[in-house]
């Protein structure tokens, strides 16, 4: 009877991929970049620093994001506080980090201050524990339903088969967090042999409580072989390695890389606009031993990189803008997968909250699955910015002249495009009531947009639809020919 009337409530209702919602979960959980509750469509919902105010005003291209607002203080940059010798509450991470600013005798670009927050080996975010799920911090769209691990299995495939077969194949995951996308694609590929027998899986993970969790979720073995161990996931029986790099992994055989909610976590420069011409955005700390913003008195070394990224955009564009993010990290990444695309054969698949154009102001931070300020209590919460999809395109094309960029597209029209609408409906067949509700809103929140149509229970746990939030960019060696579905 529930389903039903669910099935009655959904008819009608037409996704932005052109499909219909079937009648279809997961834990009601926030994504990283929004849910109803903490949605930042306004910028009273997101907390700002209580350090800063506006610097000056110039009009900003992006409605969804929060003006900031800067102080020019000198004195923070040239005079260091006063340290007093009472005992410090400071956490482990919040005493490197000021240590840094001592020692350099001035603040640091927001940058580093955004690596050391999520990598730092000793008290990074990501470092020593899991962070995702209900009793983490934020959830994936893996972590919302096994069909987004399964689709990406069916888009691996597919270039796998446009590749021609290759009897050897780097399957590389930046990224992999709890482990669970390649575990349901593994799971997903395992019927196919042939594919699944030419794979080798690399996973790039920074974080060794993640890599151990990864291991069990791929449910690894070690086996004993002739050159010495090598370690095996039983789901697929691929082997699998473990990088802290990207350029770890060995080249030489076709690659086919997989970077979701990757590119979000690289660090990011800010820069706002002042009277003197852009001034790098840089973490100080204030005579009350809190960290705050200030505006750099002369041009940083990143400046090189925004004059890069401003030269892709043109005058038109940047003229609009009133801040920039630029991210060298994602520049440079991408310029490592395109050589070695173009060198070795494959593709790559990059989803991720972001944008087709210059980003500016976007830097958010996430702890227990809502926002919070950026500076407070360093190494607690998740940072991360929207991806810059036209940079990731200008810096695949500016290397090589032989792989193609592709997209981006919306995550509704990518998912849709490989068959999420036959799988989750085959899924439905023969499941229980709660199996149903859970496919039925992960499902939404896959492809949907905005608040679930169909959705009788509390409006703070309502599924929001994060279909065309995600978008989805494939880099290939222009021999594939253009990869499925971006054709
Ligand atoms: C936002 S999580 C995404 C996890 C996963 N892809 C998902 O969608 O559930 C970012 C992942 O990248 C890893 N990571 C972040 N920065 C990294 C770096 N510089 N090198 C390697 N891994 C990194 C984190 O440890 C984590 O596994």
């Amino acid at each position: 009877m529930l389903r039903r009337l669910l099935l009655q409530a959904s008819a009608t209702r037409r996704l932005p991929n052109g499909y219909f919602v079937p009648p279809y979960s997961a834990p009601l959980l926030h994504n990283r970049s929004v849910s109803s509750s903490t949605s930042y469509s306004s910028s009273s919902q997101i907390p700002h620093s209580p350090f800063v105010e506006h610097a000056e005003n110039h009009p900003d291209q992006t409605t969804t994001q929060p003006t900031t607002s800067i102080t020019i203080d000198r004195s923070g940059l040239y005079n260091p506080p006063e340290h007093s010798h009472e005992p410090s509450s400071d956490s482990e991470l919040v005493k490197h980090l000021k240590g840094i600013i001592k020692f350099r005798g001035g603040p640091i670009s927001v940058a580093e201050y955004m690596e050391e927050v999520l990598t730092n080996p000793k008290a990074g975010f990501y470092m020593n524990r899991d962070v995702f799920g209900a009793g983490g911090d934020f959830i994936t769209s893996p972590e919302v339903s096994q069909m987004f691990g399964e689709m990406v299995g069916v888009w691996a495939m597919s270039l796998w088969e446009q590749m021609g077969q290759p009897a050897r194949v780097n399957l590389i995951e930046l990224g992999p967090g709890r482990g669970t996308l390649m575990a349901d694609l593994l799971r997903g590929a395992s019927k196919f042999k042939n594919f699944t027998e030419s794979l080798h899986v690399h996973m790039v993970e920074c974080s060794p409580a993640l890599q151990k969790i990864q291991h069990q979720k791929l449910e690894c073995v070690d086996e004993d072989v002739t050159a010495g161990k090598r370690t095996v996931s039983m789901l697929a029986k691929t082997p699998v390695s473990w990088h802290a790099a990207l350029e770890q992994v060995p080249s030489g055989v076709p690659s086919i890389i997989i970077a979701h909610e990757f590119y979000d976590a690289l660090p990011v420069h800010q820069f706002q606009r002042a009277s003197r011409g852009w001034c790098e955005k840089m973490v100080d700390v204030a005579e009350d031993s809190t960290f705050r913003f200030v505006l750099s008195s002369q041009p940083t070394p990143a400046t090189l990189y925004l004059a890069k990224r401003c030269k892709w955009a043109g005058n038109e564009e940047i003229a609009k803008l009133g801040h920039i993010e630029v991210c060298p990290k994602a520049m440079e990444l991408t310029e490592t997968i395109a050589e070695r695309i173009a060198s070795d054969g494959g593709g790559a698949l990059i989803i991720d909250y972001g944008q087709n154009r210059v980003v500016s102001d976007s830097l958010q931070a996430i702890r227990k699955h809502k926002f919070v300020n950026i500076l407070d209590d360093p190494g607690s919460a998740d940072l991360s910015a929207y991806v810059d999809f036209a940079s990731i395109r200008h810096s695949a094309e500016e290397v090589s002249g032989e792989v193609s960029v592709h997209g981006p597209i919306t995550q509704s029209q990518f998912l849709g495009a490989l068959g999420i609408n036959f799988r989750v409906e085959a899924l439905t067949q023969n499941c229980t009531e709660e199996q149903f509700e859970s496919l039925r809103n992960g499902y939404w929140q896959l492809v949907g947009e905005g608040e679930a149509p169909f959705w009788e229970g509390p409006d703070d746990k309502v599924p929001i639809g994060m279909g065309t939030r995600y978008l989805a960019m494939a880099i290939v060696n222009k021999k594939q020919g253009v990869p499925v579905p971006f054709e």
